[in-house]
């Protein structure tokens, strides 16, 4: 079969919209999904189809834009109920094993509104796809927003070829069980309307399959594929100025101490508590690292609308303070903890590590546990959780921690930071290799063999363009220095 026309869905989309007066034109990219996938956004056998989240995004869904990303326009009060109640309060917390048994979200009358309007949007994304895509396309739908339009897409358009791909864990069928069961059986049943589904690696797919297997009685056709970085793209990055900048800053900050790194979104399955924790109990068992060692944390902001990210967030702050209390002097902050959005200052922390901690509950892939060791310079060591999906093919390199047990991530700290330096080297060589085993064309060519295309679109990863930081962030470290 030869090329065809491919069309992307994703809630969020792969670049923001700038308006300029009454012009509208797109900007940078936004997010990490997004961002892996944008290279599929430059493609003109490509159309990218996304909520309609700001008011820019909005008038672009009415007035359109020039180039390949669309939007669909949703009611502000439908995307609550979609997007907070549904995709992030609900199913994001099921598929990660973190739905609260005692005290988590009744799934009462309104919560079941709610469930109508998830219902309700993904019907719309399935609505547009069926007005535009051109006969016998390749569909391929982004994440746990948009589970039920496989269904729609099925009724609508039998032409089309649908794919679904899960960028998150996905849950057992105990784990399913918490949600009312006609949820769940509508959730796998539109699942298996697609003619394929994808996960990062091999844990999440047989965990679907067992879940569907449990619920309905039938699995879909289903296949691994983890989307790793492209590392052209990172390095160039991570030489420009304002990297380098950050590096520079970073090394007086640290001056001759070793340095602990981390970088992910804050948000509880990142588990930043118990790593802190961690570092707390090194700190007081093992006098000798007291002033020695910097753990540098940086958190990227998200879904501030979400009263359980809110309280993570102070409780995160609460610990940091608690440990910099304890152990900080006049001349040392054990935890430089940063919160902003700076992908700048996160490969320069990436670049220097000597310790990368990557202690997730549990995670669909885990980027950064893969950009790390493409980038580092140091022979840094990779700290990383079974449980996130990166362990499929960077475990070679890392040091398991179990994300539950704090002593034990203790002591991994400390076997980090006294290994020798042959062992750290031929460490760090097995993660990087681990890393440039998959790619966004590794990732898109797997779905293609699945269904039996010969090509896929033409796609050029080297040419992504990253966001740039607000001159802002940069301060922050720099405030973070004076401290
Ligand atoms: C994380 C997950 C992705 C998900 C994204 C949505 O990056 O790993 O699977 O699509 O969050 O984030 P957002 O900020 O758009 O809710």
């Amino acid at each position: 079969v030869a090329a065809r026309h491919f069309v992307v869905l994703s809630n969020r989309s792969p670049c923001s919209v700038v308006e300029e007066g009454s012009r509208l034109r797109l900007g940078s990219a936004v997010g990490g999904l997004a961002s892996a996938l944008r290279p599929l956004a430059q493609s003109d056998q490509v159309t990218w189809i996304a909520a309609a989240n700001s008011r820019a995004e909005r008038r672009a869904a009415i007035q359109g834009l020039d180039g390949n990303v669309h939007f669909v326009a949703v009611d502000e009060q439908l995307y609550r109920g979609y997007y907070d109640e549904i995709s992030n309060s609900t199913l994001w917390f099921v598929h990660h094993g973190m739905y609260d048994r005692v005290s988590g979200r009744p799934f009462d009358a309104g919560w079941l509104r709610s469930w109508d309007s998830y219902r309700a949007v993904n019907r719309l994304f399935a609505k547009a796809v069926a007005r535009s895509a051109p006969a016998g396309s390749v569909v391929l739908v982004q994440d746990y927003h948009l589970c039920l339009a496989g269904a729609f897409l099925r009724a609508d358009r039998p032409d089309l070829r649908i794919c679904h791909f899960s960028h998150t864990p996905f849950a057992s069928p105990a784990e399913l069980e918490v949600l009312p069961t006609s949820v769940t059986r509508e959730m796998l049943e539109s699942m298996s309307c697609y003619d394929l589904c994808g996960f990062h690696c091999s844990q999440w797919e047989e965990a679907f399959r067992a879940s569907c297997e449990s619920f309905i009685g039938q699995s879909p056709k289903t296949f691994v594929a983890p989307l790793g970085p492209d590392p052209v793209s990172l390095e160039a990055q991570a030489s420009s100025s304002a990297c380098q900048a950050y590096g520079q800053a970073l090394e007086q900050l640290v001056g001759g101490k070793r340095l602990i790194v981390r970088v992910d979104r804050l948000e509880p399955a990142k588990n930043h508590i118990r790593g802190f924790r961690a570092f707390d109990e090194l700190l007081q068992g093992e006098e000798r690292w007291r002033g020695q060692i910097v753990f540098v944390a940086l958190a990227v902001p998200s879904r501030q609308s979400s009263p359980e990210y809110v309280s993570y967030r102070a409780e995160v702050e609460r610990v940091v303070a608690e440990v910099n209390e304890r152990w900080g002097t006049a001349e040392w902050t054990p935890i430089v903890f940063n919160v902003g959005d700076s992908p700048d200052r996160s490969l320069a922390a990436l670049q220097r590590y000597d310790v990368l901690m990557v202690n997730p509950i549990r995670d669909g892939l885990n980027l950064v546990a893969m950009e790390g060791p493409l980038l580092n310079r140091n022979h840094g060591v990779l700290l990383l959780s079974r449980t996130a999906g990166a362990w499929a093919t960077m475990g070679n390199g890392a040091l398991a921690v179990h994300p539950f047990d704090v002593f034990g991530t203790r002591m991994a700290l400390a076997r980090a930071l006294d290994m020798s330096r042959r062992e750290r080297a031929a460490r760090a060589a097995m993660a990087r290799h681990g890393a440039r085993l998959s790619s966004v064309r590794s990732w898109l060519d797997a779905h293609l063999r699945q269904l039996g295309i010969a090509h896929g679109p033409q796609i050029r990863p080297s040419e992504v363009e990253r966001p740039t930081d607000e001159p802002s962030a940069h301060l922050d470290l720099e405030a973070a220095i004076r401290r």
